[in-house]
């Protein structure tokens, strides 16, 4: 029965929530598998506006079970944060899943991401700051506090200090600032203690145990293919696997047990951070595309970088993730561009592209090949079946899903929660 993983395919912000929305009536659990607070999605329900950076978003939709995966990972006072106010708003969280192997961000992981990030000067990634990296990179160090350490008081302790000897000689010795110790961390953590208890479990047999009763289960990854720490233009990604595979990885459950793998692409591209971005637009375009795709970030407010939409880097996507389905996103922003460019491949200091290029150096260099198709100015956002679009709007996703190595199932029209046309289903 449907393990179902829901993918971005460019970088980020694709609008998951859209694919997700589709499937909620029908979805039994929602399992957030890796990243942490750097993400965001606004969910508007009725004339409620949601901000959840965290949380999986299944946990708006009532009978279905939310899950933090042990790839997540987690901080806790923004995860108190939302919880609480989720709850003032009348939401019922009581169903929240957490990993016992689920990662800890502290402080110090909130600090060294700040202080890295500006010592890297031009050189920084642009991160969200919110920890994320720093947080891995004590997990592969196996530096890391979990969330099963948290009722272990002596083991906390211990992991605390062992953390911090290393960090405090960082933060004092390179970066100039104050040294942290292991009392404030323990102190911070404990608060959480008792309300998160209630919560942990082994996440992994609960998801093997519902995809072996025939519920359906919904792997909802954050960030996208083009920011996966291995897939992604590396070094200016984020730090977990974005991909497929990762849902396994993340969640604790077999790769066999995904059935479906649907990759989200917007009409066009964003992206929030540094980092190569080849059809990315400096003119009146890109500026039209961020004004009226509202494109800003939702945990930072940075204005997103924009661009035209780019089928190399959805075929690489294709390949890496499995797709068997791809929700289009947002091709109401297009509407009333005369002409809109696609790219296809890219050229490479003379050499054409059809695929991702293999070496960094090159996909900085890379030059969009593009395509030119012809645009609408009809309002499509009332359009609910595909023929009720525009010919130019059809021809335009049908170029785009020849070009993409995925069949089209479901296209978003507009920032309603039904602006959107389903052709296939997803479950
Ligand atoms: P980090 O995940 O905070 O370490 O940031 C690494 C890179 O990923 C930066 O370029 C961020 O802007 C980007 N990033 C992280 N989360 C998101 C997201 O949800 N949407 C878009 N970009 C993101």
């Amino acid at each position: 029965m449907p393990g179902i993983a829901i993918v971005g395919v460019q970088w980020g912000d694709e609008g998951k929530g859209k694919a997700t929305d589709l499937l909620a009536s029908r979805t039994d659990y929602v399992v957030k598998f890796n990243g942490g607070n750097n993400a965001g999605h606004t969910v508007v329900i009725g004339d409620k506006k949601y901000a959840l950076h965290l949380l999986p978003s299944g946990i708006l939709t009532p009978g279905v079970t939310p899950v933090i995966g042990n790839g997540v990972v987690v901080d806790l006072e923004v995860l108190f944060d939302e919880l609480t106010a989720l709850q003032s708003r009348g939401v019922d969280t009581s169903k929240l899943r957490i990993s016992s192997n689920a990662h800890i961000i502290t402080n110090y992981h909130r600090i060294l991401d700040k202080v890295t990030e500006r010592f890297l000067g031009k050189r920084s990634i642009g991160t969200t700051g919110r920890g994320i990296g720093p947080a891995y990179a004590d997990k592969v160090n196996r530096l890391g506090i979990r969330v099963q350490d948290l009722f272990d008081e002596s083991i906390l302790r211990q992991k605390i200090e062992g953390a911090l000897e290393t960090k405090n000689h960082m933060l004092t010795k390179v970066y100039n600032r104050r040294a942290i110790t292991c009392d404030e961390i323990f102190d911070d953590l404990q608060q959480y203690v008792e309300r998160l208890r209630p919560m942990v479990g082994d996440t992994s047999l609960e998801l093997h145990n519902a995809l072996e009763a025939g519920k359906n289960v919904v792997f909802e990854a954050g960030q996208a293919m083009m920011l996966d720490i291995d897939y992604g233009t590396y070094p200016f990604v984020t730090s977990s696997t974005t991909t497929s595979a990762g849902a396994a990885a993340g969640a604790g459950i077999a790769p066999s047990k995904i059935d479906r793998v649907v990759g989200i692409v917007k009409a066009y591209t964003t992206r929030v951070g540094s980092g190569p971005f080849p059809t990315e637009l400096h003119d009146e375009w890109g500026d039209l595309l961020r004004s009226n795709g509202f494109e800003f970030g939702t945990t930072t407010g940075r204005p997103r970088r924009t661009g035209w939409n780019d089928t190399v880097i959805t075929r690489y996507a294709s390949r890496v993730n499995g797709l068997t389905d791809i929700v289009l996103t947002k091709l109401d922003v297009l509407t009333g561009i005369e002409r809109i460019p696609v790219c296809v491949a890219y050229d490479v200091d003379g050499e054409r592209f059809d695929e991702m290029p293999l070496s960094q150096s090159d996909y900085h260099h890379a030059k969009p090949i593009y395509e030119e198709l012809p645009g609408w100015s009809e309002d499509i956002t009332g359009a609910r079946e595909f023929s009720d679009l525009p010919a130019n709007a059809q021809a335009y996703v049908r170029f785009l899903e020849e070009h993409s190595g995925s069949r089209i199932s479901a296209i978003g029209v507009g920032a309603a929660r039904d602006a959107i046309i389903q052709i296939h289903d997803l479950i």
